[in-house]
């Protein structure tokens, strides 16, 4: 299985590299600071995991970064477009907009560039799953910025669709996973404030709020599902799963 992953540094990128690996796929991953199994385990996954170091909040890096990192690929069966970045909570009025801009390439066009090169370079791809979140939906106070961006990442992956007839497109919200993207929510932000956080405090620790290996275990374990059962281009979120 040829697999690549855009932010396998760190959290639910790194957790799904894992499983993957240990599953006999070969991975292949795009972020700043590199997939740190590549330094730690190399001896094991030397062959089999390859990584290219871009900041995908840089737009034109990206043709050159795939370029290198896909040169041997001849398809792709798994794509997933996790890389994201939260934001800071807080009320839309008081953000900036030149943060959102930035937030937004990361989060939704950073994709758009990988599918376009993707589709321009002929590269068969089987299955595409971009991570989205509850927040696409829920719009909670705070939330703006990176609401408005999984909203689009959701249109996105529909869209696409569209113009994507052989591979199979879904935007997945993986629920809660113990991330560092929780240090900050569970850690800096008050919940008097920003209620909903409120929630994720209580899930942190439990089992409601699974460890990266495990949500990409689950993942991992849906794909033939969310292919079989949903039409690409869709949206799902893994705690409303038939
Ligand atoms: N944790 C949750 O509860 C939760 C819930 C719903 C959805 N999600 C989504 O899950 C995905 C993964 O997040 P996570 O929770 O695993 O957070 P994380 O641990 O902070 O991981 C984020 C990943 O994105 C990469 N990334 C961020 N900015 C980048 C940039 N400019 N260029 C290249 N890569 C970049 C990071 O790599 P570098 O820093 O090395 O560049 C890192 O590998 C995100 O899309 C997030 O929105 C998370």
């Amino acid at each position: 299985m040829n697999v690549l992953i855009t932010g396998n540094s760190s959290g639910l990128g790194l957790g799904l590299t894992e499983a993957l690996l240990e599953q006999g796929a070969i991975v292949r991953g795009l972020s700043r600071r590199g997939c740190p199994l590549k330094t730690d385990r190399h001896d094991e996954f030397d062959d089999v995991l390859r990584d290219e170091l871009v900041d995908l909040g840089d737009l034109n890096k990206i043709p050159q970064a795939l370029e290198s990192v896909l040169s041997d690929a001849h398809r792709l069966d798994l794509l997933v477009l996790n890389a994201g970045v939260l934001g800071k909570i807080q009320p839309l009025h008081q953000t900036d907009v030149h943060d959102l801009e930035h937030l937004y390439r990361v989060n939704v066009w950073a994709n758009k560039v990988i599918l376009d090169w993707l589709i321009e370079s002929a590269l068969p791809v089987d299955q595409v799953i971009a991570i989205s979140s509850g927040a696409a939906v829920n719009m909670n106070y705070g939330w703006g910025g990176y609401s408005l961006s999984k909203a689009s990442v959701n249109h996105l992956m529909h869209l696409y669709a569209e113009e994507m007839p052989e591979t199979h497109l879904m935007a997945y919200a993986p629920g809660l996973v113990d991330t560092p993207m929780q240090d900050y929510l569970c850690g800096d932000v008050d919940s008097g404030d920003f209620p909903s956080v409120q929630k994720l405090k209580d899930a942190r620790g439990t089992e409601h709020m699974p460890t990266p290996k495990m949500a990409a275990q689950r993942l991992l374990e849906v794909l033939p599902i969310l292919k079989a059962n949903y039409p690409s281009g869709g949206f799902v979120d893994i705690r409303h799963l038939d």
